[in-house]
């Protein structure tokens, strides 16, 4: 079978590397893919966003199965693009992506079939967001309501913090048309975890639960980012507040989309905290996480592309998805500067002896490749993943191959998988 995989990052490299082990997968492409993927399958230069060019690219190219790993692709409908050209592909329509494009939406989702959220409000009008926000308790949180890159979140301790956010958002346009709406939450404290889930449109089978860390620095200091690391699986999912989730949340949710004639068919992320008052979904994505992937992929012992395929057809509660008893932990090493402002373009050294290393994974996220050499191409630039039968040894193997991996103006958190 021929794959193409949509993306170009830590976890699009994660995704190719499993499904490059599936014995029933004769070639991969991957647009546009990055200088890492570019070993196990074949980049092609289409932009994950350019739909007419890659249905053609399948159909020229014979193209068993797409798998788009993009959270942009999907809310803006490449599923539906390529099923009206009748062609096989991983991930939820558009009408279904909604519950990572609109937080407005996938609130109102929750408050409706009483899947445990923050509580909240979603506002259009400025003014009357602003009244809200004057008299709401503190720490309140601000989201804008459509993509973001993950930035259009904030937490504010203050009342003019709060002021001056709700500005940003729906006056200045920070996040652009994204900040059109608002959603004002309730804040809440307590663990966080990610649980990505594969979903046939009725069936849902969670993966192993991860855990990222946001912030670009130790102790949680210093900016939001994509990521900078992950481990998995997460120290507070227990068997106990697994089995709650699948009641409570995981179920439901599969269960609301379907009675809204939003079927879905791909993975699931659930962004799951635990309260005092029990599990809550702090969001949804439609794909799989980055940096999860990359802690969760190295731990899937069933083949990728047979769970890819029984997703697509229906057939998801005919597989057994098996994991390794194992550990991961995913360091992400990132360009000086990230995620404000970094150059790129210095020379990556080390990957060669960090690959001869057991129990270890470098997935690039950005890179390329200039005059045979890897260079640095991102903020995030590479996620080296670590195994073990615990925590400790899987965090040690995974600094071990950070340790001999080079690059000007390197940056890396020192405590993943340390924090609690
Ligand atoms: P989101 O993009 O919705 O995942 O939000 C980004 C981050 O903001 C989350 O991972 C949480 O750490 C934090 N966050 C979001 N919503 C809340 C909330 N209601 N209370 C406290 N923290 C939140
Ligand atoms: N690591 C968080 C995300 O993929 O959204």
């Amino acid at each position: 079978m021929k794959v193409l995989v949509v993306g170009s990052g830590g976890r699009e490299h994660a995704i190719v590397w499993k499904l490059s082990q599936s014995e029933k997968v004769s070639k991969i492409y991957c647009a546009p893919g990055n200088a890492g993927i570019g070993e196990i399958a074949e980049n092609v230069n289409i932009s994950a966003m350019d739909f007419d060019g890659l249905c053609h690219f399948a159909k020229t190219n014979a193209v068993d199965l797409t798998v788009v790993g993009m959270d942009d692709p999907l809310v803006g409908g490449i599923v539906d693009k390529f099923q009206a050209e009748g062609l096989k592909v991983f991930g939820p329509k558009a009408n279904a992506a909604i519950i990572e494009g609109s937080k407005a939406f996938s609130k109102e989702l929750m408050k409706k079939y009483n899947i445990p959220t923050a509580a909240y409000e979603t506002f259009s009008n400025y003014e009357d967001a602003l009244k809200y926000v004057e008299k709401s308790e503190l720490p309140v949180v601000l989201k804008a309501d459509g993509l973001a890159l993950g930035k259009g979140v904030l937490i504010c301790k203050t009342r003019d913090e709060a002021i001056e956010g709700l500005k940003t958002i729906m006056v200045d346009k920070k996040f652009g048309d994204s900040g059109n709406k608002v959603v004002i939450e309730e804040f809440l404290e307590g663990p966080e975890m990610s649980v990505l889930s594969f979903c046939d449109g009725n069936t849902i089978v969670p993966m192993v639960s991860a855990q990222d860390h946001k912030r670009a620095y130790d102790n949680d200091e210093g900016l939001n980012t994509g990521g900078m690391g992950t481990f998995s699986p997460s120290r507070v999912y227990t068997k106990e507040v697994a089995d709650y989730c699948m009641e409570n949340i995981y179920k439901p949710t599969v269960d609301a989309l379907n009675k809204e004639g939003r079927t879905f068919k791909g993975i699931i992320f659930f962004g799951l905290m635990l309260t005092q008052k029990g599990m809550k979904v702090i969001e949804y994505n439609c794909r799989f996480g980055d940096p999860e992937t990359q802690s969760v992929l190295p731990r899937l012992k069933t083949d990728l592309f047979d769970i890819f395929s029984a997703c697509v057809e229906g057939t998801l509660d005919s597989i057994d998805v098996q994991w390794y008893d194992n550990v991961a932990a995913c360091v992400v090493m990132a360009s000086g500067g990230y995620p404000v402002e970094y150059k790129k373009g210095y020379e990556i050294t080390g990957l060669d002896k960090a690959k001869e290393l057991e129990n270890t994974y470098v997935f690039h996220a950005g890179t390329a490749l200039k005059d045979g050499k890897f260079v640095t191409n991102g903020g995030r630039v590479l996620g080296v993943t670590g195994t073990g039968k615990t925590l400790e040894e899987a965090i040690k193997t995974a600094y071990k191959a950070v340790e001999v991996i080079d690059f000007k103006d390197k940056h890396y958190r020192k405590d993943i998988g340390i924090k609690k």
